[in-house]
C-alpha cells in the first residue's frame, strides 16, 4: 500500500543524493540551439531513460522527433486508477556570456544554500525533483496513481518538432493531469501556481544595403546605412507609451477584468523587488498597467539581439554592408504567432525605404496558454503547497513561455497545473544560473503529497 508518511521520510534521508544525481544532469550540456551539442543532447535524453528504467517504469523509450528527441516512460500500477503525466524538458539555453560565470556552467558547484550551473534550476532541477518524488512513492509501497514522463530536448528553441510527434502518439500520452514543474515562485517563502504563461513569436530582421562593407569616406552620405535603418524600423515599433505600433497587433488581445486586476495586484512582488532583482534604476512599459500586469497579461515586443559592422576592438571606418536583429513578442490568449508574422512583415513593407532590402526569417514560438482553475489538478497541487509551506499558493500569471503547453491542451484534451521551485534570483537564461537548495527539498516534499492528493481526490 502506498505510504506517504515513508515517502516523505524517504525523501527527506535521500536529499542528498537528489542532490548528486542533479548534479549529474547538469553536467551534460545538453545545449538545444547549438549544433556542436547534439550528442550531448541525446545523452541527456538517454540519462533519463535510464532513471526510469532503473525506478521501475515498465515503459520506457526515447521517441524521437525531426529535431532532438524526448523521454517517454510509462510506470502503471492499476489500469483504473488515474494518471498523471509529467511534462518536462532536458534542454538548456546556452551558457553564454561564459566569462561572466564565476564557475564552469557545466560543473555543478555547492555554495552556501545554492548549487550552480546551467539548467540547475530551469530545468534540470525541476526534473530531479519530479523524480525524487516518484522514487519516493515507488519505494515506499508504491505510487497511488499511474505516472506517465515525457520530457523534451527542444523548449528552449520553441519546441518545433515535439507538437508533430505528439499527435503522432497522442495515445501513449493519454492522462487525466499534466503536471508541469517548469514554472517558478514568487520567493522562498510565496510557493505559486502558475495558470497563466505568454505566448512567443521569434522572429530574425535581415536589412541590406551594399554588397560589401564600404569606405564611410568614400561612400558616406550617397549610400543608405543598413544599421540607421534598422535601428529606426525597431525605434517605431515601439511608442513612447509602450503601445507596440505593428497593424492590428492587439486586435485580438482581450482585456483584464476588473476581478483579476484586483487578483493579481495582491501578489507580493513590488516595483521595488523587481528593480533589485534586474538591477535597474527604473522600471519601463506599457502605459495604464502595473509591473505584474505588464509581465503576465500583456504582449510586448523586444529585440534579443542586434548586428551590424565592425564590433571589434578600435575603430574601423565603414558603412556596413548589412544589419541583423533577433527581435521577438511575448504573446497574449488569442494572439497567433503566424498572425504576428504577418504583422511584423506589414509593418516592415510599409516602414522601410526602398534603399535597402530586408529579410524575415522566422523562428519556433507557440501561443499563450492559461489554466482552467477549476480543474481537481489545481486543487490538489494548492493543497499539496499548503502543506508544506504552511500557507495557500499564489495564484500568478507568468511572462516566460512554454509552448507545448497550449498544444498539449489541443492534441490529447487535458489541464496543465504548473508550478516550480525556482526563483526569480536563480539567473535563468543569465550567467550564474543556480538552485536554491532548501526551497527544492521542500517542493519535493509538496510533489509527494500532490501525487497522493489527486489520487484522493479527483473527480472528474
Ligand atoms: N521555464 C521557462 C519558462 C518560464 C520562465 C516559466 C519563468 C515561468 C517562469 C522555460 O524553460 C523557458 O524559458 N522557455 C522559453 C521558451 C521559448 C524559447 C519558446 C522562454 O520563455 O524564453
Ligand atoms: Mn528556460
Amino acid at each position: 500500500m502506498p505510504n506517504k508518511e515513508n515517502a516523505l521520510l524517504y525523501a527527506r534521508e535521500n536529499f542528498q543524493k537528489f542532490k548528486t544525481e542533479l548534479q549529474n544532469l547538469i553536467e551534460i550540456p545538453s545545449v538545444s540551439t547549438d549544433p556542436n551539442h547534439v550528442n550531448d543532447i541525446r545523452r541527456a535524453a538517454e540519462w533519463l531513460k535510464e532513471k526510469l528504467d532503473q525506478l521501475g517504469f515498465q515503459e520506457t523509450k526515447i521517441l524521437e522527433t525531426e529535431g532532438h528527441p524526448a523521454v517517454y516512460g510509462h510506470h502503471q500500477v492499476d489500469p483504473d486508477a488515474l494518471t498523471v503525466l509529467v511534462y518536462g524538458h532536458y534542454d538548456v539555453q546556452p551558457a553564454d556570456p561564459i566569462d561572466l560565470w564565476n564557475t564552469d556552467p557545466f560543473e555543478p558547484t555547492l555554495s552556501g544554500e545554492r548549487l550552480y550551473g546551467r539548467g540547475a534550476s530551469d530545468m534540470k532541477g525541476q526534473i530531479i525533483a519530479s523524480l525524487a518524488a516518484v522514487e519516493s512513492l515507488i519505494k515506499n509501497g508504491g505510487s497511488p496513481v499511474n505516472i506517465k514522463y515525457i520530457i523534451e530536448g527542444e523548449e528552449e528553441i520553441g519546441s518545433p518538432n515535439l507538437p508533430n510527434a505528439l499527435k503522432k502518439n497522442a495515445a501513449l500520452l493519454s492522462c487525466d493531469v499534466i503536471l508541469n514543474p517548469d514554472a517558478g515562485m514568487i520567493s522562498p517563502e510565496a510557493p505559486t501556481i502558475v495558470y497563466g504563461l505568454r505566448g512567443l513569436a521569434y522572429f530574425e530582421i535581415m536589412v541590406k544595403g551594399p554588397n560589401r562593407d564600404l569606405h564611410s569616406g568614400m561612400f558616406g552620405g550617397v549610400v543608405q546605412n543598413p544599421a540607421i535603418v534598422l535601428s529606426k524600423l525597431i525605434a517605431g515599433m515601439i511608442s513612447e507609451d509602450g503601445i507596440i505600433q505593428l497593424p492590428g497587433y492587439y486586435d485580438t488581445v482581450e482585456n483584464l477584468t476588473p476581478e483579476e486586476r484586483a487578483e493579481l495586484s495582491r501578489l507580493p512582488i513590488s516595483d521595488a523587488d523587481l528593480m533589485q532583482q534586474t538591477g535597474t534604476k527604473k522600471l519601463a512599459g506599457e502605459k495604464g498597467y502595473t509591473s505584474i500586469e505588464r509581465i503576465g497579461a500583456r504582449p510586448t515586443l523586444d529585440v534579443n539581439g542586434f548586428l551590424s559592422g565592425f564590433t571589434g576592438k578600435g575603430s574601423k571606418t565603414i558603412i556596413p554592408s548589412w544589419a541583423m536583429a533577433k527581435v521577438s513578442m511575448r504573446l497574449v490568449p488569442h494572439q497567433d504567432p503566424a498572425e504576428v508574422y504577418q504583422q511584423l512583415t506589414a509593418y516592415l513593407q510599409e516602414n522601410a525605404p526602398d534603399t535597402v532590402s530586408w529579410e524575415v526569417k522566422q523562428h519556433a514560438g507557440g501561443p499563450a496558454a492559461i489554466t482552467n482553475r477549476k480543474h481537481p489538478g489545481v486543487k490538489a497541487l494548492s493543497d499539496a503547497l499548503e502543506e508544506i509551506w504552511h500557507q495557500k499558493p499564489y495564484f500568478k500569471r507568468e511572462g516566460g513561455s512554454i509552448p507545448v503547453v497550449t498544444e498539449m491542451q489541443n492534441i490529447i484534451g487535458t489541464e496543465s497545473v504548473l508550478t516550480g521551485f525556482g526563483l526569480p534570483g536563480d539567473n535563468i537564461h543569465s550567467p550564474n544560473e543556480s538552485l536554491h537548495l532548501p526551497t527544492w527539498e521542500k517542493g519535493i516534499l509538496a510533489l509527494i503529497l500532490f501525487f497522493f492528493n489527486i489520487a484522493g481526490g479527483y473527480e472528474n
